[in-house]
């Protein structure tokens, strides 16, 4: 067996799903873990017995702790919380927001109007990172990172440091330490020892202060600390509950608890914290992702190019949250790009909280589920007739996507715990995109890594970045 600390888990999963089929297992330490692509294992997994498989693998379970986030807590604590959160991604609330988003992004293209004059090589990932901060920090405390116009962001510096630990090689030591006595004695969590680590606590303290700020100007404004405050003072009534939860028994409940709890003023901070965490990376280096794709295939660019101009026949404008859904093949170029390059195998994870059996596999109390992402997006039998590792949009035509196994594409993973951002994440890089191809063709350079050297762990990022140069449209 290869040694999964020195190849990472990207390859790993790889060659021994090759070895030992779509079920295999490994420990972690001296956890079992049981890596599955198999699509209808998934579905029971993901979906089908979620209240058996609520927890997720692979993060420290705060559900104890007073910094509870969403993405790190189980049980009724994350119906709680999940509730109250999916609202503020409403179709209504994302309208109001995608102004603040489209300011945002007009700073991206006077970044890019630049790169074209000077006419060097540059990193693109770098442009679209300033991009995801502004907007992360705009809609989600009206907070100016000022990130277009420095080059020394203490923003960027602390989120890029939270992010490499996510990678458990780049850790410093201590951290290792502590991450590993949580992960074998999880119960720690609760003795408060192991409060939030340094850069944790940096954006939870800037979170008490914008909230509290906000509190004593009692001023309104269209971003998520408003609606979180509204619901924090019970100051709403009514609020809509139109997400993307689906109808099923587990949904109806958070809608429940959408209308009826309320957050403390830590799970405010704690909530505030994750969006910045969650919705910085993963969207940036997804754009990323899709320009190095457009710039690899120059005729899907020009295609792209020519239905955007179609919608949108004068430049900048009409572009909003509705006109956005309109684009077929958009849609399909952003979900190929996701497809092959997916944000990692530790996002989409989950703990079995009794001993099941599934198609014969019984998965013990405590194990581990890592669904491995990577080999179901690229499964012939699921993504053929083309070779799984082309760019071919196409495979998301709406018949093609209809008679797909719903397991299949877990870009943004599944069932109930689905990434609640997804919406906004998609309506922000769409936004990003119209606008890019209105101006701008993205061309590939002598710097363009084919292929791009992607990090073996963690969040799946090219490793050096995006190398390319842009012109101007005629
Ligand atoms: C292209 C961008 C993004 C990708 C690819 C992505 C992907 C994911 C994935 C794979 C998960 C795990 C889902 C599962 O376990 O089934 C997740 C969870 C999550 N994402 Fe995203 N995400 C993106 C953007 C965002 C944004 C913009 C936000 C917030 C503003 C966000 C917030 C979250 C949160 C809070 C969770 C945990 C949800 C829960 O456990 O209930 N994500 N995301």
């Amino acid at each position: 067996m290869p040694d999964i600390s020195r190849i990472g888990k990207f390859t790993a999963f790889k060659e021994w799903r090759k070895k030992y089929g779509d079920v295999f297992g490994y420990y972690n330490a001296g956890t079992p873990v049981l890596a599955v692509s198999d699509p209808d294992i998934v579905k029971e997994i993901l979906v089908k017995q979620f209240d058996k498989f609520d927890e997720r693998y692979g993060t420290i379970d705060t559900s104890e702790h007073k910094y509870a986030t969403l993405a790190e807590i189980k049980g009724e604590k994350w119906k709680r919380v999940r509730g109250i959160t999916s609202p503020t991604f409403s179709t209504k609330k994302m309208k109001l927001m995608s102004p603040m988003i489209l300011q945002c992004i007009s700073k991206l293209m006077d970044r890019f109007k630049k790169r074209v004059k000077e006419g060097k090589n540059f990193n693109i990932a770098a442009d679209f990172k300033c991009l995801t901060l502004d907007v992360i920090a705009t809609t989600v405390f009206s907070y100016d990172t000022n990130v277009f116009n420095t080059t020394d962001n203490i923003f960027i510096k602390k989120l890029e440091h939270l992010i490499a630990g996510f990678d458990f090689d780049k850790q410093p030591f201590g951290d290792k330490m502590k991450l590993l006595m949580l992960t074998v004695f999880p119960s720690l969590m609760k003795t408060g020892l192991f409060d939030a680590w340094e850069d944790d606590m940096w954006f939870l303290d800037l979170a008490k202060k914008m909230i509290q700020d906000r509190q004593t100007s009692g001023e309104e404004r269209h971003d998520y600390l408003h609606l979180m405050l509204s619901l924090h003072e019970k100051r709403v009534s009514g609020h809509d509950t139109d997400t993307d939860v689906s109808d099923n028994e587990i949904g109806q409940e958070l809608r429940r608890n959408a209308k009826t709890k309320f957050l403390t003023m830590e799970e405010m901070q704690a909530q505030i914290y994750v969006f910045l965490v969650a919705g910085y990376e993963t969207t940036s280096t997804t754009l990323a992702f899709v320009a190095y794709y457009l710039a690899l295939y120059p005729e899907i660019q020009s295609k792209l190019q020519q239905e955007v101009d179609e919608h949108f026949p004068v430049k900048g404008q009409n572009i909003n949250y509705d006109t956005v859904q309109k684009l077929p093949y958009l849609d399909m170029v952003f979900h190929e790009v996701s497809r092959l390059a997916y944000i990692g195998e530790i996002a989409v994870a989950r703990v079995a909280q009794e001993t099941t059996s599934i198609k014969g596999i019984t998965i013990p109390k405590g194990a581990g589920i890592a669904i491995n992402v990577g080999e179901i997006h690229r499964n012939p039998d699921l993504w053929g007739p083309e070779p799984v590792d082309q760019f071919v949009p196409e495979r998301f035509l709406p018949e093609r996507k209809e008679s797909r196994h719903p397991m299949a594409y877990l870009a943004f993973g599944g069932g109930p715990r689905i990434c609640v951002g997804m919406r906004f994440a998609i309506m922000e890089a769409k936004m990003a995109l119209i606008h890019m191809m209105q101006k701008f063709t993205v061309n590939k350079c002598d710097q363009t890594a084919v292929p791009l050297k992607c990090n073996k762990d963690g969040i799946r990022a090219p490793e050096e970045g995006v190398y390319v140069t842009l012109s101007h449209r005629q």
